[in-house]
């Protein structure tokens, strides 16, 4: 069968030599130079081949499904036919013309057998931080960003790993955020609007918009999804105060779990209630201040402490909730873990805002202009942004 697709997505995959193949009565198993094997079940394995009748050229989405695949099927035959590519032949075919016999890239076979999608090599691993070690999370120069690739791929990359960027010097000018952040995704709008606006108000709606403290906290913690990515752009800082503050909840969660398994026990279960306070909004979520993915693994902080609703439950249990909290509370604004900084006029925080809290000394109102201008994505936004820059 014919195509003129590799592989059938966008992505580009290094490439892979083959030792062996083994044909086994539900699939093929591919063993490689570096003795890392993948196995392949016959029939997904066939749905997925670049084959012009059953996958579509031009959108790489399969046009068949498993409801096409005889329940038989198996592979009859499979061979290296050059270093770069593996041919099987088929004992059933599932279209009208098909030959029976589908070309597969070693490089995809490895890639998706072994790790799906993102090449696995690249360094994207979680590492956690504490305030000593800030200063060595690389920030990113302004102008670099704005027209260099590469930096703008280390930029999602220093966001993937230490869950914080700063950009700094950028142009100052109102519709520099969203034309920033438009280059990695789509924004999420909220009830503060697509962008907000932070500046000191004489009748606010959000702590956020007078002149005190704010402890750390992410954004939107009574929503069903916090926003993944936060990012907050300095127009205008001549006030006698008003620094922004940092903390990698991940951190101080790792301490805590260290430290005292009981209390991080009791965080990642407790479901928290979080409601907002808004004559025109009530959004509402109980669940625990450390999440945790289908694996396991910490994967969401939830805490923004003036949106807490009462606890509820048995006395002495709500007594050890109470002080739980407020043990990481403390560790979260203590000096260990949290930094201080200015942000100048042109610099921008770009944010997991599921991971890192952030907060900001107070200021007198008027003690100059503060103005910080914000948006919110998600995640995902920023994961695709960092396979597309993989590709090249
Ligand atoms: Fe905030």
């Amino acid at each position: 069968m014919t195509s003129s697709l590799l592989t059938p997505d966008f992505n580009s995959y290094p490439s892979r030599k083959v030792e062996n193949l083994t044909v086994h009565l539900l699939g093929l198993e591919v063993t490689y130079d570096d003795n890392q094997k993948t196995f392949h079940l016959s029939s997904d394995l066939r749905i997925h081949a670049v084959d012009d009748e059953t996958t579509h050229q031009i959108t790489r989405e399969p046009l068949i499904s498993p409801l096409d695949i005889p329940d038989d099927l198996s592979i009859k035959d499979a061979k290296i036919i050059n270093d770069g590519t593996v041919s099987v032949t088929w004992s059933h075919p599932v279209t009208v013309n098909d030959s029976c016999v589908s070309i597969f890239q070693t490089s995809w076979l490895y890639q998706t057998g072994l790790y799906g999608g993102i090449h696995h090599e690249n360094d994207l691993e979680n590492e956690t931080w504490e305030a000593k070690e800030f200063n060595n999370i690389i920030s990113i120069d302004g102008n670099d960003y704005l027209g260099n690739n590469e930096s703008f791929k280390k930029m999602l990359q220093t966001i993937i790993k230490f869950g914080v960027v700063v950009i700094k010097g950028l142009p100052v000018k109102e519709s520099m955020l969203e034309e920033v952040v438009s280059k990695i995704g789509t924004i999420r709008s909220s009830n503060f609007g697509k962008i907000f606006d932070v500046k000191f108000k004489n009748d606010p709606d959000s702590n956020a918009y007078t002149g005190e403290e704010l402890l750390v906290h992410n954004d939107l913690s009574t929503r069903e999804y916090v926003p993944g990515l936060q990012f907050l752009y300095c127009i205008e800082n001549e006030t006698n105060g008003g620094l922004s503050t940092l903390t990698d909840a991940f951190a101080v969660a790792k301490y805590i779990k260290k430290k005292n398994i009981g209390i991080y026990n009791l965080l990642s279960e407790y479901p928290m209630s979080f409601a907002n306070k808004s004559a025109s909004s009530d959004y509402r979520i109980d669940l625990p201040i450390f999440n945790h993915d289908n694996k396991g693994k910490l994967s969401e902080v939830r805490w923004t402490c003036w949106l807490r609703s009462p606890l509820r439950g048995e006395l002495s249990y709500m007594k050890k909730v109470h002080d739980a909290q407020k043990y990481f509370y403390k560790l979260a604004n203590e000096s260990r873990f949290k930094v201080e900084f200015k942000l100048n006029p042109g610099d921008m925080m770009c944010m997991d805002n599921r991971r890192i809290l952030h907060g900001r000394t107070s200021f007198l109102g008027n003690s100059g202009s503060r103005w910080l201008r914000g948006c919110y994505m998600e995640r995902d936004e920023l994961w695709s942004a960092y396979r597309v820059s993989e590709r090249s």
